[in-house]
């Protein structure tokens, strides 16, 4: 996997620079991508990850962004009543309000969700090129000043580390300990017709899988004043894997619970 950067159009020189500290990735004119397999493109309208196509270094894919406006996820806020699989495999009722500690943020969607229901979240990303899509989403949501996106904003806050060092660092007492932790890594798929959602694909494509997923719900045991969440893919129980005290069902994933 190679990724390049590019920046294009007026952009403020001291967030490229930190863009590119961040990541540490090269940084190419956009004429000059060929040999690369996908672009971190910051230009006006924000960061954006895309695979190229190789043939003649043309954008192949539609780019992935971090947008908290985005429809979809306006749309899932809307409609995730506390009743619904998250808010239940959290413990929403029971313990609120909440401190979540969400430490695979991905692209930030359950986290955005949990802090719309009211939680405090911490998001941890280890990766580089996704914490900064990360952070370029709560930037540019911050910036349309939107007073109930920025209520939610509020909730929320970002950090670029491995959530195991972060474990470590509640074990020593150096951070407090969240009521929750949620944990949904990149699981390999369950079959090779699994289905995943576009940009899901992307991260798979760039991150590769989680293989060491058990070790990291190992990692976070004791971590948690009440339980740890782990969403896993399908809506089955794996065979094999560690018992859950209780699973909450769903249609696409199914979140295992240890109380
Ligand atoms: C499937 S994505 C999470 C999607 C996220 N729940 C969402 O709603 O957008 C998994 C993410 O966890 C991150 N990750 C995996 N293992 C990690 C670890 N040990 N520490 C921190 N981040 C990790 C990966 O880099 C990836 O971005």
């Amino acid at each position: 996997m190679k990724i390049a950067l590019v920046f294009e159009g007026d952009l403020d020189s001291a967030y490229c620079e930190s863009i590119k500290q961040v990541t540490q990735l090269p940084l190419v004119d956009s004429s000059q991508n060929a040999e690369f397999t996908h672009i971190l493109k910051l230009d006006e309208a924000g960061l954006s990850l895309s695979a190229l196509e190789l043939r003649a270094g043309e954008i192949h894919k539609q780019p992935t962004c971090v947008n908290f406006q985005d429809a979809s996820l306006l749309y899932r806020k809307a409609s995730f009543g506390k009743h619904q699989g998250l808010a239940k495999a959290v413990g929403l009722n029971k313990h609120e309000p909440m401190y979540v500690l969400d430490a695979t943020a991905g692209l930030g969607r359950d986290a955005f969700i949990l802090a719309s229901m009211g939680c405090e979240i911490r998001m941890i990303e280890q990766s580089p090129v996704i914490y900064s899509l990360i952070f370029d989403g709560l930037k540019r949501a911050a910036e349309t000043g939107e007073q109930a996106l920025n209520d939610i904003l509020q909730k929320m806050s970002l950090h670029h580390a491995k959530a195991q060092d972060w474990f470590e660092e509640i074990r020593q007492g150096k951070q407090a300990k969240p009521d929750v932790i949620y944990l949904d890594p990149m699981f390999p798929p369950r079959s090779k017709n699994a289905s995943v959602k576009k940009d899901i694909a992307l991260l798979q494509e760039v991150l590769g899988f989680d293989e060491d997923s058990d070790s990291l719900l190992e990692a976070a045991r004791g971590c948690a004043k009440h339980r740890i969440v782990v969403k896993r893919p399908g809506s089955r129980v794996r065979k094999g894997s560690i018992k859950p005290s209780f699973v909450v069902p769903g249609k696409t994933a199914h979140f295992e619970v240890f109380v």
